[in-house]
């Protein structure tokens, strides 16, 4: 695996890779099993698998986490290299953002709505680094989580409105044990928050489960939400993301933690 760390570095270095099939998983890093898995699906499709880790600033609001974002290079290195990625990415911000930089791509209806709602400009930046990470990598394939099934319907619709050659690989959400999602967000949670926090795929499901059983899903979930008074909910929905899905965003202390389930093969 190589390190690289500038944008023409990696160009050159993809280039004898090109008639291949090419794969980026973009990531933030402090990676866990869902990272992996999407590490592991780009490995098995392709011949050339690129892992992009970059903390991106520009879609962060003001007031959110940037500076403490969990931050793991090291051990980060080590199980990219062991899930034989080829490329890993890392630039420094002012690779990605030089002086004078200001041209944004703005997704409209589809990024003002859920998250858009409590993160006003969150999707144009993540909307902004995806494009400049397709441009540079020029990947045939690339892999995204339906755990930010917002975020991958965002990216679809952005691969679709500008022409994108490229094609969108979704991986299901990986989950703990005890149900909760995996998220670099979680290592904010203390013992006694991650408790709380479990109320949340414990409501998703009861949300499918009234769904299957011909009931409400989004009242379902906000119920079981409702009886759990550590956490203030923001926001329960059904959304057609690339599929039918139930999502919710909650708060649990500091810790805001996002999670969806599918609703498909659910009676309507
Ligand atoms: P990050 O939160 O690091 O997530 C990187 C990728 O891993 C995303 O596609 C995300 O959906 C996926 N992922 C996260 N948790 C997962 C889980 N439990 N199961 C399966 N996949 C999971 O999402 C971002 O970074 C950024 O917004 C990015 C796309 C890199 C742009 O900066």
């Amino acid at each position: 695996m190589k390190v690289v760390r500038t944008k023409s570095e990696l160009r050159a270095a993809l280039e004898p890779f090109r008639a291949g099939r090419v794969g980026l998983v973009p990531t933030m890093g402090a990676f866990h099993e869902g990272h992996l898995a999407l590490l592991r699906a780009a490995r098995r499709d392709c011949g050339t698998v690129v892992c992009s880790l970059f903390v991106n600033p520009t879609q962060f609001g003001q007031s959110e986490d940037l500076e403490r974002y969990p931050r793991s290079g090291a051990r980060d290195r080590e199980l990219a290299r062991a899930e034989g990625v080829d490329f890993l990415f890392a630039p420094a911000p002012e690779e990605m953002y030089p002086p004078g930089f200001e041209t944004w791509v703005e997704p409209e209806r589809l990024a003002l709505e859920l998250e858009g709602v409590i993160r006003p400009t969150h999707f144009r930046g993540v909307a902004t680094i995806c494009l400049k990470l397709f441009n540079i990598v020029r990947p045939n394939v690339a892999y995204f989580g339906s755990k930010d099934a917002q975020q991958l319907a965002v990216i679809e619709r952005i691969v679709r409105d500008l022409d994108l050659e490229l094609e969108i690989h979704p991986v299901e959400t990986v989950r703990d044990s005890d149900g909760l999602a995996l998220s670099s967000r979680n290592s904010y949670l203390s013992p006694a928050e991650r408790r709380i926090a479990l109320a949340l795929p414990r409501a998703l499901a009861l949300g499918a489960k009234a769904k299957r059983d011909g009931g409400d899903p989004v009242a379902a979930a906000r119920t079981a939400l409702d009886e759990e008074p550590g956490l203030k909910t923001q926001y329960v929905a059904t959304r057609d993301y690339s599929g039918p899905r139930v999502l919710a965003a909650v708060q649990v202390g500091q810790t805001r933690l996002i999670d969806n389930v599918s609703l498909k093969g659910s009676k309507r």
